[in-house]
């Protein structure tokens, strides 16, 4: 998926803001080393950096790294691939908000993580659960369907039990894992949903004509309205996954 950086600080500033209340859960001690897994613009790794630790914001998109050195001139940005870390024994905390449902091999990401992270380091993470964004991929299925092109959800979203499993098998020990719903209230009023599949369906209609895509997301739109336009706004049917699990010695 290409990443339009502008795009995302300026209508979906919601996934920054609901990361913040994840840095509460890191206990950041001076001197501490942090990577911000997927950082994005930076904004949340900058927020930990505030709090006095030694952090590396990683992610896989050039524009967004580019984005974020722009932000954050002191701070440090690599564009690095999750999955094949080039870190041993070096973290104490790996901090990752609203990255891993990207990630289709996540044996491969856990191996990784638990390798860059030192003794009794922690992962911190929140991604899409199981079911997560349903009501609007289940729209947006039907309504390519009827337009002759299949849909095949490119997001990996566990359910607890599931993910459980594979941070257990990759040498994890599992601190707390909660699943719960997070209805997301979506920025631009009527144009909320449309901007949302614009962004992260963009794969799925990039192809297509300008004419066509502007039917699919309204056809989109019409079939949501009912259980996700409320007072004004579109309210996306979020699910998330919070974790933090501690390397086994
Ligand atoms: C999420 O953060 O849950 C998400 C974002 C974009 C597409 C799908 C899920």
């Amino acid at each position: 998926m290409k990443w339009n950086s502008n795009l995302y600080d300026n209508k979906h500033s919601f996934v920054a803001e609901y990361g913040k209340s994840m840095i509460d859960l890191v206990n950041v001690e001076k001197d501490q080393k942090i990577l911000d897994l997927g950082c994005g613009t930076g904004i949340l790794t900058n927020e930990l950096a505030k709090e006095g630790a030694t952090v590396i914001g990683i992610d896989s998109s050039t524009d967004m790294i580019k984005k974020a050195k722009l932000n954050y001139p002191n701070l440090n940005f690599q564009v690095a691939d999750a999955t094949n870390l080039d870190f041993e024994n070096y973290f104490d905390t790996v901090f990752s908000n609203a990255v891993f449902h990207w990630i289709p091999n996540q044996e491969k990401l856990l191996y990784s993580i638990y390798n860059s992270l030192k003794d009794n380091g922690k992962l911190i993470c929140e991604f899409g659960a199981k079911n997560n964004v349903h009501k609007i991929q289940t729209a947006f299925e039907i309504v390519l369907k009827q337009h002759g092109y299949s849909y095949c959800s490119e997001f990996f979203f566990p359910s607890k039990e599931e993910y459980k499993i594979l941070l257990e098998e990759a040498g994890f020990e599992i601190e707390h894992i909660i699943e719960y719903d997070r209805p997301t209230p979506l920025a631009d009023g009527e144009k909320g949903l449309s901007n949302w599949s614009c962004q992260f369906f963009a794969n799925h209609i990039s192809n297509v004509s300008y004419k066509e895509r502007e039917q699919i997301l309204f056809e989109t739109e019409k079939i949501c309205k009912d259980s996700l336009w409320k007072e004004n706004q579109w309210i996306a049917d979020y699910r998330r996954i919070k974790i933090i699990a501690v390397k086994n010695k």
